[in-house]
């Protein structure tokens, strides 16, 4: 099988080529592509060097599979004439999420819903994949009325760009430390974020919208639903950048129609199909983002009943958004066609 991934240069690429060979895909033919600033650059693969090429070269080599993480502008430009060649596209980026008609899949939640027609399959947002994975069965036992969501997002979510501008921060601050010079950090080192982000947080993630939410906090909103597969469950989300690279965080609040006793919650969560529900009595109490670094499950704690609002829950969710939140979640639907 040919496989190519788009933007292998990139974050997400990188983890997917990882994630290709970890799971021994059956790749005869591996095709690493990315922009013209990294043609002819070597990537390697199960011990052997692949050169870089454009997606129009890509294209002419005729991949079986493409996985897409190169943005929304290429993933718009490109995966409609990837999916004419007869090749399966799985795409990483924001562009066909809401397309009607396109397929918005986490595998473990709606995995069965994917047919042989299918030939652009949008992978969800990072935050949203990991907050289905942890609430779908408990949707299907209790129904899902309203779901309240604050995320800490990592810095890894924002690429390449994300990390260099945490460690150029922190760089600078080790040298003032040692200079004993004070002036603020430069703000030409703001590549990814309006603002510093080390030692501080961001409630903004994307640009903002004219109802006063920010695009990825929309992006919760309807991917949850659509994933779901049920309208009329509300949702509020708050988006927030940390200065963190292990993995994003949420606070979940989930009401449900059913009532429920917290135990048959925290049994349904052990048996909810990728995820680890962490036990307060274990060396890992609760998750947290250094924990789940590497990890290609959801890991669930701090689950307690809402003493405010009957029928709800609060918990803790942590996954590394760069596997299951992307590189995992596209490569898991890779291996559903095969
Ligand atoms: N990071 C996450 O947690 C996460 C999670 C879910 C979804 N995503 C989505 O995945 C995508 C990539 O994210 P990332 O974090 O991996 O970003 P990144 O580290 O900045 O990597 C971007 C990749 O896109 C490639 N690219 C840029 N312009 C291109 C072009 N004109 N033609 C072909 N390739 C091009 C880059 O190649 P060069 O090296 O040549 O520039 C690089 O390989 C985005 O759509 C993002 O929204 C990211």
């Amino acid at each position: 099988m040919k496989i190519a991934v788009v933007g292998a240069t990139g974050l997400v690429g990188t983890k997917m080529v990882e994630l290709l060979a970890e799971r021994d895909f059956p790749v005869t033919e591996f095709i690493p592509v990315a922009s013209e600033r990294s043609a002819g650059k070597i990537i390697h693969f199960r011990g052997r060097e692949y050169k870089v090429v454009t997606p129009a070269e890509a294209l002419l080599m005729k991949p079986h599979i493409a996985l897409f993480s190169a943005g929304a502008g290429i993933s718009g430009e490109w995966a409609p004439k990837f999916a004419e060649a007869g090749c399966r596209v799985v795409d990483n980026s924001s562009r066909w999420r809401m397309e009607p008609g396109i397929k918005l899949i986490v595998p473990e939640v709606n995995g069965n819903t994917l047919t042989e027609s299918d030939m652009i399959i949008a992978n969800p947002n990072c935050s949203t994949i990991q907050m289905v994975v942890a609430l779908n069965l408990l949707h299907s036992r209790y129904k899902l009325k309203r779901i309240v969501v604050s995320t800490y997002q990592s810095v890894t979510g924002s690429g390449i760009k994300g990390i260099t501008q945490l460690n150029r921060e922190r760089a600078a601050a080790q040298q003032t430390k040692t200079s004993g010079n004070t002036t603020p950090s430069d703000t030409q080192n703001l590549s990814a974020y309006p603002y510093q982000i080390d030692m501080n947080l961001i409630p903004q993630i994307d640009t903002f919208l004219d109802n006063g939410y920010t695009k990825e906090e929309m992006k919760m909103v309807n991917e949850t639903k659509k994933i779901l597969g049920d309208d009329s469950i509300a949702v509020s989300a708050t988006t927030v950048r940390v200065p963190v690279t292990g993995g994003h965080s949420e606070s979940v609040n989930a009401e449900f129609e059913a009532t429920f006793e917290l135990e048959d919650i925290i049994k349904t969560l052990k048996e909810t199909p990728g995820v680890i529900l962490c036990d307060p009595e274990s060396d890992l109490p609760y998750p947290m983002p250094l924990f789940a670094h590497n990890r290609d499950e959801v890991f669930v704690g701090r689950v307690r009943r809402d003493l405010s609002c009957q029928n709800a829950v609060n918990m803790w969710i942590v996954a590394d958004n760069l596997r299951k939140g992307a590189a995992t979640n596209a490569v898991q639907i890779a291996q559903l066609f095969i």
